[in-house]
C-alpha cells in the first residue's frame, strides 16, 4: 500500500500490546482505525486517548473467536468509515503449558480447554478476519493489506509452549497460502504474518480475557494461575522484550513495502535454520529441557 491518508485500518487486540501500537502507527499515518479488542474497558480507555490525540477512531467490542462477532466488526467499519484497507488479525492469548510453580505440563496433560481456547482465538480469530473482510477488501477493487500476527513460535520448534506454537505455526502457513493465491489472482490485496520474538506486552497475563465456560471442568487452574503458568515467559520477555512501538514501525514499513515475513528478532534465525536442517537432513532434534520455549531464544 502506498496511501495512508484518509483510509482505514482495522485492528484486533487493539486495546493492549502490539495491536495498540500498531493502530496508533496507523493513525499518525492520518488513518481511520477501528479498535477491536473483547476488554471492553481497556479498548474504550484505548479509544479516548486517541481521541485525545485527535486520531479519529472508534472502538468495536469484538470475540475474534466468534464469526458473528467479527462480522458484526465488519459491518461496523462499513457503517462507519464506508471501507476498509488495512486489517490486522492480532488478537491472541496464551495458555502457559507449565504448572503454578513452573513445572511443565505435557500437550496430553494440557486441559481441553486450553486447546479450545488459543486456538478459538489465535487460530480461528485469524480464519474468521480472513473469511470476513478479504471478500469485502477484494470488492472494492483498491489496494489493502492483511497482516496477521503469528509469532516466532510459528517458525520455530520445541517442547515449550506448544498449544501456542500449533497455532502460531498455522497462521504462518495459513498466510503463506493467502500470499500466493492472491499473487496468482494479480490482486491488488497483499499479505504479511509478523513473527514477532519477545515483545513488552501484557501477552503472559492473557488469561484475563478467557471466558468462564472455558475455565469449566477439566479441574483445571484459575485465570490467576494461568497467569503464573506464563511467569517465566513474561519474565524472559521482560529482560530482552521489544517494545510495541518498535515492532508497529516494522509492521508499517512492510505493508508499504508489500513484504510478507515480519521478522524482528536475528535472535531466532539460528532455531529456524536448526529446524530446517533437521527436516532436509532427515535427522532427529537434540533433545531439549522439557520447559524450552522454541529453541530457547526470547520467543512469543
Ligand atoms: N508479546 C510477545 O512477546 C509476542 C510475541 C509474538 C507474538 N505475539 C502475538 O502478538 C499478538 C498481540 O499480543 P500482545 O503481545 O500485544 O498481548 P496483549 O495481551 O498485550 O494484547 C492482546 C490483546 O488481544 C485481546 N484479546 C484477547 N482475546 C481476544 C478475543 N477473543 N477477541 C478479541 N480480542 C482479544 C486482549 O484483550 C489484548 O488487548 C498475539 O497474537 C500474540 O500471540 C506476542
Amino acid at each position: 500500500m502506498h496511501d495512508f491518508n484518509d483510509r482505514v485500518a482495522v485492528v484486533t487486540g487493539a486495546a493492549s500490546g502490539m495491536g495498540r501500537a500498531f493502530a496508533e502507527r496507523f493513525a499518525r499515518e492520518g488513518m481511520r482505525v477501528v479498535l477491536a479488542d473483547i476488554e471492553e474497558d481497556a479498548l474504550e480507555a484505548t479509544v479516548q486517548q486517541f481521541k485525545q490525540q485527535e486520531f479519529r477512531a472508534i472502538g468495536v467490542v469484538t470475540d475474534v473467536a466468534k464469526a458473528e462477532s467479527v462480522e458484526a466488526l465488519a459491518q461496523r467499519t462499513i457503517d462507519e468509515y464506508g471501507a476498509v484497507h488495512i486489517v490486522c488479525n492480532n488478537a491472541g492469548v496464551a495458555a502457559g503449558g507449565a504448572r503454578p510453580d513452573g513445572q511443565p505440563v505435557p500437550l496430553w496433560e494440557q486441559p481441553l480447554s486450553d486447546w479450545e481456547w488459543t486456538l478459538n482465538v489465535n487460530l480461528w480469530g485469524v480464519v474468521h478476519g480472513i473469511r470476513t473482510f478479504m471478500p469485502i477488501m477484494i470488492d472494492q477493487d483498491d489496494e489493502g493489506h492483511i497482516v496477521n500476527t503469528a509469532s516466532t513460535a510459528g517458525l520455530t520448534t520445541g517442547p515449550g509452549l506448544a498449544i501456542y506454537g500449533v497455532t502460531k505455526h498455522s497462521v504462518v502457513r495459513m498466510t503463506e497460502a493467502l500470499y500466493y493465491q492472491l499473487e496468482a489472482l494479480d490482486s491488488k490485496l497483499k499479505v504479511s504474518v509478523l513473527c514477532p520474538g519477545g515483545v513488552r506486552t501484557r501477552i503472559a497475563a492473557s488469561g484475563r480475557n478467557r471466558h468462564d465456560e472455558l475455565l469449566e471442568g477439566d479441574a483445571r487452574p484459575s485465570a490467576d494461575e494461568v497467569d503464573e503458568r506464563t511467569q517465566s515467559w513474561a519474565e524472559r520477555i521482560g529482560e530482552s522484550g521489544m517494545d510495541p512501538e518498535e515492532v508497529a514501525d516494522r509492521v508499517f514499513d512492510a505493508v508499504r513495502d508489500e513484504q510478507l515475513y515480519i521478522l524482528t528478532h536475528d535472535s531466532v534465525d539460528e532455531g529456524i535454520r536448526e529446524r530446517m536442517e533437521n527436516i532436509l537432513a532427515r535427522r532427529n532434534p537434540e533433545p531439549r529441557p522439557f520447559g524450552d520455549v522454541a529453541g530457547g531464544a526470547a520467543c512469543g
